[in-house]
């Protein structure tokens, strides 16, 4: 992973780990510096145990988290589940499975349900990186299942991007090796927000699959307008080893609920399975919450509509201040900035917005997650104290 900062490098190199500050999507907003921190049991972040001690965010934009909540529906299912919460959860998954193998057009079988999509890309990570070898993939893009990977004994090449910020499936294709192991690949992208043509994507897929499994990561998938939403759900169904990865923690709100899917051949499944704490790690007022959710598309439609207004506004407001805004196609944007990350973070944290920043081959960026239109507003009046 030399080409790129990873997440917890990041976290160092900004200065937030020392100044107590985590980014962690598990950390509260306001959560604050101490020695004792405790590693998260799935991911490599660190959650904190005592209080926070830092002003308050007047802006949660750290996250890629859907600033609208959940859909009252899924609180409602939610809170009568609570009724449930005696019982395991049993049938109610193969409900949530029949409805999504309809959607995709594959068969129960190929779906598998988990807390958050993180599992899914956890257990990839360890299972691929066993033995060696290498995982193929890009620069700039989600860096958890590769820091894991490594962690455990894979090698990462990460090819440069398009200059347009997107994948280069041309180069990954040209670099696939012997000793490829896995190619993932993360669309929509973050952090660029960058999206793949689907027709240049399935075209790949159909020609890498029979070589090398794909894993597809789709966490911002929902952020397609639905009739443009790339169908990939039909390569597994022509029997290829293609792994797509879902979660519900975006349009949904379900961050802190915790659910996700795995969609791939059930083989892959069943190997993949084995190193996580299977399908009952799902609670059954998250499973009801999401069923409810799921067949809100109403709600969808609304989060996705207001979530595009917001990115307008603030694409057009970066814009105009002469700043090269890289079109996004998801609930966050990424932009480079003239400041050194650092400093640009402490400064915008210190006016309650809270943000990330990346750097990628010496060039500061700033990653803001898209919230309410109100969030946006005070985002661009802090940028504009910040930036002076
Ligand atoms: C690209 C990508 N994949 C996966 C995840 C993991 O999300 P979760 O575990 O909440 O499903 C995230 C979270 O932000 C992400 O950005």
């Amino acid at each position: 992973m030399s080409s790129q900062l990873t997440r917890r490098d990041w976290l160092r190199a900004s200065g937030l780990m020392t100044a107590g500050l985590s980014l962690s999507r598990f950390a509260p907003a306001e959560a604050a510096s101490t020695a004792e921190q405790a590693q998260s049991a799935f991911t490599n972040e660190f959650a904190f145990t005592t209080p926070p001690d830092m002003p308050k965010l007047r802006a949660r934009l750290f996250a890629n988290e859907n600033p609208l909540g959940i859909a009252p529906s899924a609180k409602e299912a939610l809170i009568k589940a609570a009724d449930i919460g005696n019982r395991y959860a049993w049938m109610e998954f193969g409900q949530l499975k029949q409805l999504l193998a309809v959607d995709e057009g594959v068969k129960p079988e190929n779906i598998m349900m988990s807390p958050g999509s993180s599992d899914i890309l956890m257990a990839a990570a360890d299972h691929f990186a066993k033995g060696g070898g290498t995982i193929l993939t890009s620069t700039m893009t989600y860096d958890d299942l590769l820091q894991r990977a490594e962690k455990f004994g894979a090698k990462i090449k990460a090819m440069p991007m398009t200059k347009d910020f997107k994948f280069d499936l041309p180069a990954i294709k040209a670099n696939i090796t012997p000793d490829v192991k896995m190619v993932y690949i993360v669309n929509p992208n973050n952090p660029t927000g960058t999206i793949i043509p689907t027709a240049e994507l399935e075209a790949f897929c159909r020609e890498v699959a029979p070589k090398v499994p794909v894993f597809i990561d789709e966490a911002y998938i929902d952020f397609y307008e639905p009739a443009d939403r790339p169908k990939l759900g039909k390569l597994v169904a022509d029997g290829l080893n293609v792994i797509l990865a879902r979660t519900f923690s975006k349009i949904h709100g379900f961050a802190g609920l915790r659910l996700g899917y795995a969609i791939a051949q059930p083989d892959m499944l069943k190997t993949l399975h084995a190193y996580t704490n299977g399908e009952f790690a799902v609670s059954i007022t998250t499973l009801m919450a999401g069923i409810a959710s799921y067949k809100d598309k109403d709600w969808q439609n609304h989060c996705r509509a207001e979530n595009a207004k917001a990115r307008t506004y603030t694409t057009k407001a970066l814009t105009d201040m002469g700043y090269e805004v890289i079109p996004s196609s998801a609930n966050f944007i990424l932009f480079p900035i003239r400041m050194k990350t650092k400093t640009f973070e402490n400064q915008m944290f210190a006016n309650g917005i809270g943000i990330q920043t990346r750097e990628f081959s010496g060039q500061p960026y700033c990653r803001v997650s898209v919230g309410t239109m109100e969030e946006m507003v005070m985002f661009m009046d802090g940028f504009k104290k910040v930036v002076g």
